[in-house]
């Protein structure tokens, strides 16, 4: 059996005790307590101040695309409310705060005029959170691509297809770092690839909703490529600035010991991470996953290098584990998901299993270096309900977000190099296909009034924030 072969759990030697209390003495001094967030599912306002429309615009209004016609039109009308929701960050006691920059606010049409007002917005939210002492660790690019960019179709199918597309992503992270940089040190150029490629382009679930392995094999490529050269355009822009990228993963475990089963698993692990890790960390696109999908890739000379540019953090979002059985009829990477038994689901249908954070922190940490770690998303969606005292009590999420900081503490004390985590999400939100009935928030959002109402969990996290700080000095 190679090493590759080997389920995660074990190379990792990982092993999940429930009961030991959260070792909050593993987290070090300094460690960044946030919360995260992203434009579209948030901010609303989607035609005011010169916002030009992106491809979530469009696809949130296609007959079909989102559960019960959902969109993010008002959201959490963040646009508007912003000062109060930097309000309930203070009160949850976090020091950071992860948020997207809307490119259609900057550059409306992709790659035109920059839109002044679209730039003021997040000027005002910026100081508006250093003078709260909240640090903004900002994502360029969380989904919202320019809708004319996607119109756009020259070699392929527009948008991400294409590789001027890479280079409008570099020129816009420049305008931005140009505007922010004297303030915001915390960079990501991009929030999970993986899910604008496979989910946008492959499966259709998410904008532009294609299903076409070409176009989504292509677009993964290009977001690379774009991620290498915004990494390049904020570094000349702001030369303080740390530049992450911000990926998701999942333990990819065989359903069986069969050698099918465990091929299986070698395929899906490479589809949902080595091919997004190995080209990052040098390594190249993984020669097993390019023969699989069989599809040229739109490489030209010095692609790697700038791919591979070393970065200063790399953030994790972690939600679940994936267990899978061989499918050779079904689709690429032919492994279907299974149920593992024993593991208990979120209202996503999520099975919960926190030693698979655990594991992915150890795997960034020793097989691809990683030198600074944070864990840029991790939460779970359940139905609340605020009970008529005001109060939303949501024990599964605060269990949830307990077992997965006693996993983040193991890493730690194991090595990982980790120094801050994101909880998702600050709020409520538009979560993309699902619309608004899968509520991540630590702060609950009745829409119809915009009232914001800390949940249990959100309590919880504060409590252990501040414990924490009792304890670090
Ligand atoms: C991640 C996304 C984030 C949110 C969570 C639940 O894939 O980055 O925007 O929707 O899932």
């Amino acid at each position: 059996m190679t090493d590759r072969q080997r389920p995660i759990r074990e190379r990792q030697s990982v092993s999940d005790d429930r009961t030991a209390p959260l070792d909050l003495g593993a987290f070090p001094p300094g460690f960044a307590w946030g919360t995260a967030t992203s434009a579209y599912q948030i901010e609303g306002a989607v035609a005011e101040d010169g916002r030009g429309p992106s491809i979530w615009d469009t696809f949130a209004h296609t007959p079909g695309a989102v559960d019960n016609g959902h969109h993010g039109d008002t959201a959490c009308d963040h646009y508007h409310r912003w000062p109060e929701d930097i309000a309930l960050m203070k009160e949850l006691g976090t020091d950071a705060y992860r948020l997207s920059v809307a490119w259609p606010r900057i550059v409306p049409d992709g790659d035109g005029p920059v839109n002044a007002a679209g730039l003021d917005f997040y000027d005002r939210l910026v100081d508006g959170l250093l003078e709260a002492g909240i640090t903004p660790s900002v994502t360029l690019y969380h989904w919202d691509l320019p809708q004319a960019l996607q119109d756009r179709a020259e070699d392929c199918r527009g948008g991400w297809t294409e590789r001027a597309t890479a280079e409008h992503l570099a020129r816009y992270a420049s305008v931005v770092a140009a505007r922010l940089g004297d303030r915001v040190t915390q960079w990501a150029t991009l929030n999970e690839p993986l899910c604008s490629a496979w989910i946008g382009h492959l499966e259709g679930r998410m904008a532009p909703g294609l299903t076409d392995l070409t176009a989504a094999v292509r677009a993964s490529y290009h977001l690379l490529l774009g991620h290498g050269l915004a990494t390049a355009a904020v570094r000349a822009e702001a030369p303080g600035a740390r530049v992450g990228l911000v990926t998701n993963h999942s333990t990819v475990e065989p359903a069986t010991t069969r050698p099918e089963d465990v091929a299986a698993a070698v395929r899906a692990d490479g589809h949902t991470n080595r091919w997004w890790l190995d080209p990052v960390y040098g390594r190249g696109f993984p020669a097993d996953l390019r023969e699989l999908y069989g599809v040229e890739l739109p490489e030209r000379p010095g692609d790697e290098e700038t791919i591979a540019a070393p970065l200063d953090w790399h953030g994790l979002n972690y939600y679940f584990p994936v267990t899978v059985a061989d499918d050779p009829d079904g689709p690429v990477p032919h492994a279907r998901e299974v149920r593992p038994p024993g593991l208990p689901r979120t209202g996503m249908d999520w099975p919960v299993d926190a030693g698979g954070l655990e594991a992915f922190l150890l795997r960034l940490t020793e097989e691809y270096g990683v030198r600074r770690l944070y864990v840029t998303e991790n939460g779970s969606a359940f139905p609340d309900s605020v009970r008529p005292d005001g109060r939303v009590d949501d024990p599964d999420r605060t269990r949830y977000l307990e077992e997965h900081l006693a996993a983040c503490a193991r890493a730690l004390r194991k090595g990982a190099p980790l120094a801050g985590y994101y909880a998702w999400s600050l709020l409520d939100n538009f979560e993309w296909a699902y619309g608004y009935d899968k509520r991540f928030g630590l702060v609950h959002v009745d829409y119809a009034t915009q009232r914001r109402t800390v949940k249990a969990s959100g309590r919880r996290y504060a409590d252990l924030i501040r414990a924490h700080r009792a304890q670090a000095g």
